[in-house]
């Protein structure tokens, strides 16, 4: 409880040692959703940081979806869902990523959210910044601002924030 927000993060997920694969230390944020006071100081924390620079919450399929709905709900705006390619019933923008091996691609609705409209992005975890950097070029091909981008978890080392380019990023975290 008196921890800072930053040991409290990690200190909420489960840590699971050579997953998926040796010399990687997983970070597992399912127990640090389950966990009812690092959830709501996390989903504060963030509201906080972007408060009056954006108007709606995109959340990214699908860890990303538990704290745009929350983060949207706290601040009182509308949430989008940034979703894997394939799951949206109209006209898509849609953007490929490389994946460690192959490639994976999201979309969002054209016709949604009205051009201009200020959206901060959210998902629980930046490692290489693909996912994300996918998700600033979605906003960017359907004209909408990106207010920034805001994570529980960054991975250092991994070049994740400057994969996203001039954006504020906020992670509440910073690991190795
Ligand atoms: C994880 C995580 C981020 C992404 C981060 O999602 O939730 O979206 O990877 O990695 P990157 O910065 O290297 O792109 P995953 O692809 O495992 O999808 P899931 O949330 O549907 O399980």
């Amino acid at each position: 409880q008196n921890l800072s927000i930053r040991d409290a993060v990690p200190a909420a997920c489960a840590q699971i040692q050579d997953f998926p694969k040796p010399g990687i230390l997983f970070y597992d944020v399912t127990t640090l959703f389950a966990n009812p006071q690092v959830f709501r100081r996390c989903i504060d924390e963030l509201t906080e940081r972007f408060a009056g620079t954006f108007d709606i919450v995109a959340g990214v399929e699908a860890r990303g979806f538990l704290l745009a709905s929350a983060i949207a709900y706290s601040a009182g705006t509308g949430v989008m869902t940034v979703r894997k390619a394939g799951k949206l019933p109209r006209d898509t923008y849609t953007k490929e990523y490389e994946l460690e091996y192959g490639s994976a691609a999201i979309e969002i609705h054209r016709d949604d959210i009205p051009a201009g409209t200020r959206v901060l992005i959210v998902d629980d975890l930046l490692a290489t910044g693909g996912t994300l950097a996918a998700a600033v070029n979605l906003m960017d091909q359907a004209q909408l601002k990106v207010a920034g981008v805001g994570v529980l978890l960054e991975l250092e080392g991994l070049g994740g924030r400057e994969a996203i380019g001039p954006h504020l990023v906020e992670s509440l975290s910073i690991v190795s």
